[in-house]
């Protein structure tokens, strides 16, 4: 076996336009990185909230070998069977352990190496679940013994409850990779005792938008503060997220690169 593993990380695929920017661009990025596995946050594809059994088997189509979700998994209630019977869907492992599904997964990859996937949720800004530090700890006690290549989707909002995880897990899983901010962070780094790291991959999907969103109607609810029903956006289309290398042997990342693709435009279209 290869004495590396790379992982391409694809972050929060919002509405039709992130299944079409991943049609689009997702083998562009296949032929750049030629990753041994595939992960995808799937949790905004239903129209902005939640995943389907028919987007997520596309999705493992394209090469997904495990799907990651979040907090809006739960406000499509066609994603709770799909959470129930596939162990490669994952939510967030520290929800009351009554929901469906489970936030852990070892999967094997075409190459015949098994990674461990796993996925906790943050609670600075968010719903008052368990501890995502103890529950970490306590999903590693038990994945350790299966494989040392182990990538964590931390799902949350407060940068820094994210740096802290990495940190908290620095040393004992491959990857900690944010997720849920839609924007992506300019910290892709891989920290002292070998564990890659970014605050948020960023999303996929439509860029003329507020993190997916139509922009008018997003407008309207920060400035009247009232109602208004979102609508997921359509133009300007880009893959946002992260490819990790992995020492087979130890089990540590080597390196981190952050991508954002097509790039975004730093220039006014006149000055190109
Ligand atoms: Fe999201
Ligand atoms: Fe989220």
């Amino acid at each position: 076996m290869a004495q590396t593993l790379d992982i391409l990380f694809i972050g929060d695929v919002v509405a039709d336009a992130g299944m079409k920017a991943l049609r689009q661009y997702l083998p562009d990025l296949k032929d750049r990185y030629k990753p041994d596995g595939i992960i995808i946050n799937g949790e905004n594809i239903t129209g902005g909230k939640g995943l389907t059994e028919t987007e997520a088997k596309e999705l493992f189509g394209m090469g997904a070998n495990v799907i990651t979700t979040g907090n809006h998994i739960w406000e499509n209630w066609k994603a709770r069977p799909l959470l129930a019977s596939n162990k490669f869907v994952l939510r967030p492992h520290n929800y009351p352990r009554e929901n469906p599904g489970s936030g852990i997964a070892l999967a094997t990859l075409p190459n015949g190496a098994q990674i461990g996937v796993v996925q906790v949720q943050g609670r600075t800004y968010m719903q008052a679940i368990d501890c995502p530090f103890k529950t970490a700890d306590e999903v590693l006690e038990r994945l350790e013994k299966e494989t040392n290549m182990i990538i964590v989707d931390f799902h949350a909002d407060a940068t820094g409850e994210k740096i802290a995880m990495g940190w908290h897990l620095d040393g004992r899983v491959s990857a900690v990779l944010g997720t849920h901010t839609h924007v992506q962070t300019a910290d892709a780094r891989v920290l002292p005792q070998g564990t890659a790291y970014i605050s948020d991959v960023g999303m996929t999907g439509a860029f003329d938008s507020v993190l997916g969103m139509k922009t008018d109607i997003a407008l309207k609810r920060f400035i009247l503060q009232t109602a208004h029903k979102y609508e997921a956006a359509t133009d300007d289309l880009h893959i946002s997220g992260a490819c990790v290398r992995i020492d087979v042997l130890r089990g540590n990342a080597l390196a981190i690169e952050s991508f954002m693709y097509p790039s975004l435009s730093s220039r006014a279209s006149s000055e190109i």
